[in-house]
């Protein structure tokens, strides 16, 4: 059957690790609980990664070249298509891979790179997001000051520090995990290389890590998220007064959309991450994680992006150029 693979697997690692004491692989156990949904899940996630790295490329390509995005705001747009490239570049590609060949052997180098990776674009996202509700908020609540406030160095700036920020914190945070010992378990019942499964996995004393994995969770998700609700907070009484019935409606629209993806995106990660080792069971776990790197960043693009009304003239302009 299916699993079987898994099996023969955990037999060789066991007499690997009997041999030497130096443990050098994992087995991601993936979606190995639903083995009848392997080809269903990869067709989907296959789907879902193409769809994002089209439409995100799309965003960058017209976002860069028509003359009338050229504002702080579409700068920001791009590059937040960008990260969400990246960011689930780190995940589906290796997890599609397992879900083809049913192995999920993966080796402790590469399981620590990929958890490095995504705990430090997923800490650019959340930087990311607030400096552009803090855009929107500066654009609509003190819009005399906006050229001066978002000058490009400034965006330039604000960037910079969403991408570098989380580098030095997660390096220390992976090094930190990875030199747990791993006694037991090498069997990792998650789909990517993820903090939670880790510890679980991990045997001895694991309080230390879980603390410093719960105050980065506050400052780099928790601390994000209330700025934001802030600045949306700031954004709807400003429209409330200001207004047309039309414009109330429009901003009602747009602000509640962002809100829903932010709500799902760092709702998700703060379960996982203010609760490191958690009581959940793994189904769970793997749920929520689906959403904060899966599900949210396939949303993102429609949401922030393709359903402005310049983007979708700039489109249009675009179309009618390659066409004609
Ligand atoms: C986004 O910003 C980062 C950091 O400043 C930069 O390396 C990257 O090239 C930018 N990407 C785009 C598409 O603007």
């Amino acid at each position: 059957m299916l699993n079987l693979p898994y099996l023969q697997m955990d037999r060789q690692l066991r007499i690997k690790k009997s041999n030497s004491t130096t443990l050098t692989e994992f087995v991601l156990l993936g979606f190995s609980d639903f083995p009848h949904l392997q080809w269903i899940l990869f067709v989907v996630f296959l789907f879902i990664y193409f769809t994002i790295l089209i439409c995100n490329s799309v965003i960058i390509l017209v976002s860069k070249t028509d003359a009338a995005l050229q504002t702080p705001m579409y700068f920001f747009l791009s590059n937040f298509s960008f990260l969400e490239i990246c960011y689930v570049t780190a995940t589906i590609p290796r997890m599609l891979m397992d879900l083809c060949t049913q192995k999920g052997t993966i080796s402790l180098l590469a399981c620590a790179t990929q958890m490095f990776f995504v705990l430090v674009l997923g800490g650019t996202e959340c930087l990311l997001l607030t400096v552009m509700a803090y855009d929107r908020y500066v654009a609509i609540c003190n819009p005399l000051q906006y050229p001066l406030l978002m000058n490009h160095r400034v965006c330039m700036q604000l960037v910079a520090a969403s991408w570098i920020s989380g580098v030095p914190v997660e390096i220390g945070q992976t090094y930190q995990i990875f030199s747990l010992p791993f006694c037991g378990s090498l069997r990792i019942n998650h789909f990517f290389c993820d903090i939670p499964p880790m510890l679980k996995a991990a045997c001895g004393d694991t309080f230390v890590n879980e603390m410093a994995v719960y105050m980065v969770a506050v400052v780099f998700v928790m601390v994000p998220f209330l700025l934001i609700v802030v600045s949306y907070g700031k954004i709807i009484s400003n429209v409330l007064r200001l207004s047309s019935a039309r414009g109330r409606a429009k901003a009602f629209s747009t602000c509640s959309s962002h809100l829903i993806v932010v709500v799902l995106f760092y709702g998700t990660a703060s379960i996982t991450y203010l609760q490191p080792k958690p009581d959940q069971s793994e189904g769970m776990g793997k749920l929520l994680s689906l959403f904060y790197t899966i599900f949210t960043p396939t949303f993102n693009p429609i949401i922030y992006t393709l359903r402005n009304k310049d983007i979708q003239v700039a489109l249009k302009k675009l179309l009618n150029k390659l066409l004609t």
